[in-house]
């Protein structure tokens, strides 16, 4: 039945997300006729510059840039109407329009304008055991969406009666939650029939064009947002997002088969970041972690919020190729590096219950866990805009090749600045041949 022609891949976060997904999205989409998303909301934020001109994307496929190429959103993600409308505004002033490009999924799941409000009061019941969540609604929306009371796009733009029925009984249980709290439900009503019915021209059956697509030779990229360690399954759960940003939020977020997906590419940086709470092994504080941030511009695209930072965690990356079943690697940031004297590696953490090589489920043997690190010599000449391995310092490919044997995975892309064209494809590389 599926007799693809091309190779459709997923591109994914192998860390804790900002691996620099919008950029290798952006780079490869020339090469596809379609970029589609599968989880997550406007919580995530995916930079891409194009001749020196910034556009951070939420919601809609980082693809978006390049003429002609459809980009879809899948019953997977959570929607906020609103944000989405900003969105395509903010791309309109930058000259992109999104006319007869943009489809979204009708099974989607919306965020109602008093999810983000949910999550506000959420994070602050939990005190001290906060999240750190986006403040966007995800969390709640998705919530609703398993609680079996969530309101998809098609039931926007469906029967009214029943969506006015929906909407009190959402309303009401949201006012349950909220001591003393008595929003009226008709205001909320009228805003989402507003909202679908500016969202009518885009809405789609998404499983249905990608099936359409593949079938006639054209080759799809399937976006993730966040990342394999902020996966609600995979992830460093509490410390996590609501949806599956691993592989298999491909397959149940867009309605295609296992079998569509021929390659799996894991976006990581050549160091480790994080925002919001929850463990993170390698963090660095003090000098070190101010001048990765500060070279890396590691701040929040969505938040602002200052990312904290640490070394290239191996046991990490190998727990996402795992999980994932990554073909090879994206490795992102390579220039940050340029100029330090060494670079570390963790490849085991030394616990309490000895030192461990896979990434552990219970958290608390992370508490007080030192990495074990490897240390490599740093390079004095700069990576920033090289875009063959060959003319990458020794030190620097010594540093590619390391983290290739101790990660499991080949580094099939090194990415070495933000713009597009500072790209290096391994010749003779997975990629390569994906794209030929
Ligand atoms: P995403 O959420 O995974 O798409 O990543 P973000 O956009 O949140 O964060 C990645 C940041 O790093 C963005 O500002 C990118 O422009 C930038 N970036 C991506 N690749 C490189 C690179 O190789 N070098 C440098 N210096 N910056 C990069
Ligand atoms: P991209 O796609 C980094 C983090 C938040 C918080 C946790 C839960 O740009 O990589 P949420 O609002 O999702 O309920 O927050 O997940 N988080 C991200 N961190 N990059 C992202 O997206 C993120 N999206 C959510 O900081 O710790
Ligand atoms: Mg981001």
């Amino acid at each position: 039945m599926y007799g693809w022609m091309k190779t459709n891949i997923a591109v994914l976060g192998a860390q804790w997300g900002d691996e620099g997904k919008g950029k290798i999205v952006d780079m490869l989409t020339p090469h596809f006729s379609a970029v589609a998303r599968y989880q997550g909301g406007h919580n995530a934020g995916h930079t891409v510059y194009v001749n020196g001109k910034k556009f951070v994307l939420h919601l809609i496929p980082s693809g978006i840039l390049h003429d002609g190429v459809m980009c879809l959103i899948g019953n997977g993600v959570v929607i906020d109407p609103q944000a989405l409308f900003t969105e395509v505004e903010e791309l309109a002033r930058g000259g992109i329009t999104v006319d007869g490009r943009l489809k979204i999924s009708e099974k989607a799941h919306i965020i109602l304008p008093y999810h983000r409000e949910l999550d506000v009061l959420s994070e602050a019941r939990r005190g001290e055991r906060k999240i750190g969540t986006t403040s966007r609604g995800i969390g709640p929306a998705y919530e609703d969406k398993i609680g079996r009371r969530g309101i998809r796009v098609c039931d926007l733009l469906g029967d009214r009666t029943a969506l006015a029925d929906e909407v009190r009984e959402n309303v009401s249980a949201r006012n349950r939650m909220i001591k003393d709290s008595t929003l009226d439900w008709k205001p909320v009503f009228d805003q989402v029939v507003a909202f679908g019915e500016r969202m009518r021209p885009w809405v789609a059956d998404v499983s249905l064009s990608l099936h359409a697509m593949m079938a006639a030779g054209k080759a799809v990229m399937f976006e993730g947002a966040q990342a394999t360690l902020l996966d609600i399954d995979h992830g460093t759960y509490p410390f996590v997002t609501s949806s599956n940003a691993s592989v298999g939020g491909v397959c149940t977020g867009l309605g295609v088969p296992p079998r569509a997906i021929g390659g799996v590419l894991g976006v990581a940086k050549a160091y480790t970041t994080r925002v919001g709470e929850g463990p993170l092994p390698t963090e660095l504080s003090g000098a070190l972690a101010d001048r990765l941030r500060e070279s890396g511009q590691e701040y929040g695209a969505s938040t602002g919020r200052p990312r904290r930072c640490g070394w290239y965690d191996a046991v990490v990356v190998r727990y996402s190729a795992r999980v994932n079943g990554l073909d090879a690697v994206a490795l992102t940031k390579l220039d940050v590096l340029d100029g330090l004297p060494e670079v570390l590696i963790c490849t085991g953490y030394q616990t309490s219950a000895g030192t461990i090589a896979d990434f552990p489920a219970d958290l608390r043997l992370l508490t007080g866990a030192e990495p074990v690190y490897e240390r490599m010599p740093g390079w004095s000449s700069p990576t920033k805009g090289i875009t063959e391995f060959d003319r990458l310092p020794a030190e620097a490919q010594q540093y590619v090749r390391r983290l290739e044997d101790v990660s499991g995975v080949d580094c099939s892309i090194i990415s070495t600045g933000s713009d597009r064209r500072e790209t290096i494809v391994k010749k003779g590389s997975a990629v390569e041949r994906w794209l030929s």
